[in-house]
């Protein structure tokens, strides 16, 4: 019997993602998974753990609601089951990213996102501007029976020109890479729960 080496099953996602610049996988996460993760992710909201997200890094941040309404907690590992296996699955990616694409990815930060009804994010691109270590972006969306009619989607602004808008379907995963596509959320008539992450270079140190 032949064994692959783990990663192998997220190939097509790298190679789509080298291709294109993004790569959008539809049912990336285990249901159970990913049901664990929403569910996790609204315990935090009711226990009061989300805060209004920020706008700009370090001594700059600052909440600016007409800006990105969601609202979010980072990730640690040991926080809860489901998300220490989230983290060891990005893990994985973040290995495969490497081998695909020579990206001397060295780490991978994340937090829990609930956009409430009507919240957006506008249009922005990932990498900071005193901070160039973010280079691929990951969100894994979590809302069962996401419905058109219902907004929210994540619109990528593409280098040809051209948009695409993708849905917040449960268990996809969208990777982009965080310097060279501007996207925004568009508001939804119902709350919408993500786990948004970005691979990390090493830095150089200067600031
Ligand atoms: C972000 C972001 C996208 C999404 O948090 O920077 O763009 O679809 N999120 O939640
Ligand atoms: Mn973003």
């Amino acid at each position: 019997m032949t064994t692959y080496p783990p990663s192998a099953y997220l190939a097509p996602i790298v190679d789509k993602l080298a291709e294109h610049g993004w790569a959008l996988q539809p049912l990336f996460a285990p249901q159970l998974l990913t049901l664990e993760l929403a569910e996790e992710c609204r315990k935090r909201a009711a226990r009061g753990a989300l805060a209004p997200a920020g706008v700009g890094r370090g001594a700059q941040q600052q909440i600016r609601e007409g800006v990105r309404g969601d609202h979010i907690q980072w990730l640690e590992s040991g926080q809860a089951s489901a998300s220490d296996r989230y983290l060891e699955l990005m893990d994985e990616l973040r290995q495969a990213l490497n081998q695909g694409l020579y990206l001397g990815l060295e780490d991978y930060e994340s937090h829990f996102a609930l956009y409430p009804p009507g919240a957006f994010y506008q249009k922005h691109v990932d990498r900071f501007r005193d901070d160039d270590r973010r280079a691929v972006s990951a969100v894994l969306y979590l809302n069962p029976d996401w419905q058109v009619e219902q907004g929210g989607a994540l619109r990528l602004y593409l280098a040809d020109g051209s948009r695409r808008d993708v849905l917040p379907q449960a268990g996809s995963l969208l990777l982009f890479l965080s310097a060279d596509m501007p996207h925004e959320v568009l508001p939804a008539t119902r709350e919408r729960l993500s786990l948004t992450g970005w691979f990390r270079r090493r830095g150089d140190g200067i600031w």
